[in-house]
């Protein structure tokens, strides 16, 4: 893997989906100091990613403008919910995490703060000086097909919206600029590109220096958007591989909901399934909650060490969905061991019971072991070219088995 980074898909948490642009340096110290005292720390989970709003916002009236957006020299400032950016990094460090940040190659970021455009070395050396260790970089407000037009006047452009022309040539160019100047760097920056799966990026994202990229939009505490986004990812999987993952976006688990901080919309099942499912796929694992508000079944949820240690397998392997009866489909991740880890995800609103015999289609034969995952047990020896499993899956739920032939 020569100087590959993110050999397996980054742990961690991302401000966004609890914070939004009610994000500050407090409330970041308080989540890195929630993934210590909770005892997530030593499950793997590592890094603290700062997402939208730790700039000055466009608008001066916003909440989160204070002041200018850059100094005489060009250098990026932070608004005044940041004050020290690099003390806050050191405390992160400190406590053995990672931290992250957010920007967009347009003149705006998506929530309407100050972004790289123009920008991109001085940026990037600034994140390095802070001591940055992961850069999600998105897209709104820059069109490649809109580059001339930005090059003339880019604080004039008036739409924040998000513009086309990611899926041309010309929109790989802003994520190539920076991930060339991430590359100098003296650090190790992972390099997320928040693109939306514009122009199948995992063909090309390697090609920029990116370590994951989104392969879908935004993700929303809701079984329709967790069941969406899910089955958009077969299609990018034979890109997955140690230091190039595609990114579902971040975990709807917790409480989420800036503005109107609520218990995610997901039941237990749901989530038992998009835990799953995220790990299945080696997908970075961002947690989208207040962590200092965690309860019980969260903090379980996020701790099975089998689990995530399906999605941490060094092969790199992505599942994707290689047998479905009814809305019953079945994921099957190749595993470094020479296991199989096998996700019967019931996408149906009623449970399925059934007597499965296909272990062929499965590519599984012989004698396994057959484990549940979640509940952390063998349940059985099977013969599996000539015996059934019976499978009781819940509704919108999972079964999370690893087969492990029998020598
Ligand atoms: C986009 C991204 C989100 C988040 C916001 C911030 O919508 O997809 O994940 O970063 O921007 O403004």
């Amino acid at each position: 893997c020569g100087d590959k980074i993110a050999l397996t898909p980054p742990m961690g948490w991302n401000s966004w989906n609890c914070f939004g642009h009610e994000v500050s340096a407090e409330k970041v110290k308080q989540a890195a100091r929630a993934m210590v005292e909770s005892g997530l720390i030593n499950y793997g989970w590592t890094y603290i990613n700062i997402d939208d709003s730790w700039q000055h916002h466009r608008d001066p009236n916003d909440r989160t403008r204070s002041g200018k957006f850059r100094d005489a020299r060009g250098n990026i400032l932070t608004n005044a919910q940041f004050p020290d950016m690099k003390g806050l990094a050191d405390y992160i460090h400190s406590l053995g995490m990672r931290v992250g940040i957010y920007s967009s190659p347009g003149p705006w970021t998506c929530g309407g703060c100050v972004g790289s455009y123009g920008y991109e070395k001085q940026d990037a050396d600034m994140y390095a000086k802070w001591g940055i260790d992961y850069l999600k970089y998105d897209w709104c407000s820059y069109g490649g097909v809109l580059d001339r037009d930005l090059k003339k006047d880019p604080y004039s452009v008036s739409s924040l919206a998000f513009q086309g022309g990611g899926d041309s040539i010309a929109g790989r160019k802003p994520f190539k600029i920076m991930g060339d100047y991430l590359r100098q760097q003296p650090r190790d920056i992972v390099y997320n590109l928040c693109q939306y799966g514009m122009g199948d990026v995992w063909e090309w994202g390697d090609a920029v220096g990116s370590q994951c990229w989104r392969t879908t939009n935004d993700i929303t505490d809701t079984w329709e958007s967790v069941k969406s986004i899910a089955l958009a990812q077969d299609k990018a999987a034979a890109w997955a591989k140690p230091g190039n993952w595609n990114d579902p976006d971040i975990l709807v688990v917790g409480i989420v909901g800036w503005g109107n901080p609520h218990q995610t919309k997901l039941k237990p099942d749901e989530q038992y399934l998009h835990f799953s499912l995220w790990s299945l796929f080696s997908a970075p694992l961002l947690i989208g909650c207040d962590l200092e508000k965690m309860d019980d079944f969260t903090f379980s949820l996020l701790t099975n060490n089998e689990v995530i240690a399906v999605n941490q397998d060094p092969l790199g392997k992505q599942a994707t969905c290689v047998h479905a009866i009814g809305e019953l489909r079945i994921y099957v991740k190749e595993l470094e061991d020479g296991s199989k880890a096998v996700g019967f995800c019931n996408f149906d609103r009623e449970k399925t019971d059934i007597s499965f015999r296909d272990f062929d289609k499965l590519g599984i034969t012989g004698k396994q072991t057959v484990r549940d995952l979640w509940r952390q047990k063998d349940i059985k020896t099977l013969d599996a070219g000539r015996e059934t499993l019976s499978l009781n899956v819940p509704a919108h739920g999972v079964l999370l088995y690893k087969f492990m032939p029998v020598q």
